[in-house]
């Protein structure tokens, strides 16, 4: 596969090799292989054929609009979170129509630029949203395509800040309004209801609490006529390198076999895939700053932190560390940190990292999702930046952050 590779010593994003990268560009720097985010789009779409979903990107994994428009040029639509995720969807040539906006406290000026771009379909989250946007529809004479997106109380085994359908989360409407909704839709004579939708979370690790939860929307889709499907993202990616979880093809399937019960009915389905497409298409690169040994473990003070990559910090989450350039193994655990001062800026715990030294540069791998997309200026520290290596060759899609960057919108 195409990707990040390990050759002749050290490692290489596709024709690129990452030293090279790191020397021309400064640390920390996030690379992405376009390659590999192909023929994961490739992949996923040969896993689900049979269902021939519309592909929705979720933008909130990876934000950048060169990866926006490489998506789109595969013929991706977007899966929006805000009026600044569709704002940057179209602003690297997505089509409106192609646009999902979810998002459980969409303002009302978000409404009414989703109103206004014609986005494809608004994901409501809650009956006052939908009487809002059925009013603000209303004064534009405008009749927009709305999806429920449904709460159906089934948690998923994932990290729980990940789970978005249990009890106790906030997304969704819950299953008995949605009810009452449906049976009355006819009232809401500015929306065309004609959609369902339903992610239960992130990193999902089994396909029987997706078909559960799809079963309980499907109970709904009984009620009303629905045209449209949106089963979600969330679909998971080892982090690991013995991480064994099931493959896309197994989600479909099983989706596919609800949906084969359901033969009188038939739906246009859509998927929003993130980590799936981007996570292992991109990573981080960090130099080390510091080493020292502390109660039998070294402590390797890097130039990344929790500001480039919150996920460990976050969610406890595991990303593999290698050096750039092969070396000696070590007798000693690792802990690799960065330099925020915080406990909890941590990238590592408790690794067997081969021996490195001050200057030598690490690679933190499957960071295309949620990394630069969550990455923040806590400590006044300037954001990174991100090249996109097209087979033998590199394009800086999103300069380094100055200090001038940093107060640039103060008095
Ligand atoms: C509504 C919705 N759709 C899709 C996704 C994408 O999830 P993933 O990147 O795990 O595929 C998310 C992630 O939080 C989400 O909230």
């Amino acid at each position: 596969m195409a990707g990040f590779q390990l050759k002749t010593g050290q490692w290489w994003c596709d024709a690129v090799a990452l030293e090279t990268l790191a020397n021309e560009y400064g640390t920390p720097l996030y690379v992405y292989s376009r390659a590999r985010l192909e023929e994961n789009y490739h992949l996923l779409q040969t896993a689900f054929k049979a269902l021939k979903p519309h592909i929705h990107f979720s933008v909130k994994s990876n934000a950048n609009g060169a990866i926006l428009r490489v998506l789109r040029e595969l013929g991706s639509g977007f899966d929006v979170v805000s009026a600044g995720e569709a704002y940057r969807a179209l602003r690297a040539g997505a089509d409106a129509g192609s646009l999902v906006f979810a998002g459980v406290g969409k303002t009302e000026s978000e409404l009414i630029f989703a109103l206004d771009n014609h986005l494809g379909w608004i994901n409501v989250e809650s009956v006052q949203e939908l009487e809002l946007l059925n009013r603000l529809a209303n004064e534009r004479s405008v009749k927009p395509q709305v999806a429920l997106r449904i709460n159906p109380q089934i948690e998923a085994d994932t990290h729980h800040h990940m789970a978005t359908g249990g009890h106790r989360s906030k997304f969704g409407i819950d299953v008995d309004d949605a009810r009452s909704v449906l049976l009355q839709a006819s009232q809401y004579l500015n929306l065309d209801i004609a959609g369902l939708h339903v992610h239960i979370g992130s990193q999902l690790a089994n396909t029987g609490e997706t078909v559960a939860a799809l079963q309980r929307v499907l109970e709904l889709a009984a009620l009303h006529p629905i045209r449209n499907l949106d089963i979600g993202g969330g679909f998971p990616v080892p982090y690991r390198p013995d991480d064994e979880l099931p493959e896309p093809a197994v989600f479909a399937e099983a989706v596919q076999q609800v949906l084969t019960a359901q033969a009188q009915r038939s739906f246009e389905i859509a998927i929003e895939p993130g980590r799936t497409l981007i996570a292992d298409a991109g990573a981080l690169l960090a130099t080390v700053q510091y080493t020292k040994v502390r109660e039998g473990r070294r402590v390797i003070v890097c130039d990344a932190s929790m500001t480039e990559l919150l996920r460990p910090a976050l969610y406890d989450a595991y990303h593999h560390i290698v050096p750039v350039k092969d070396s000696q193994p070590s007798a000693l655990p690792a802990d690799i940190v960065g330099p925020v001062c915080e406990t909890g800026d941590t990238l590592g715990v408790d690794r067997e990292l081969a021996e490195v030294v001050r200057g030598d540069r690490l690679l933190i791998m499957s960071t295309g999702a949620y990394g630069m997309s969550m990455a923040s200026n806590y400590n006044s520290r300037p954001r990174p930046a991100e090249v996109l290596v097209e087979d033998r060759f590199q394009r800086l899609i999103r300069r380094r952050e100055t200090w001038d960057d940093l107060v640039r919108l103060e008095e």
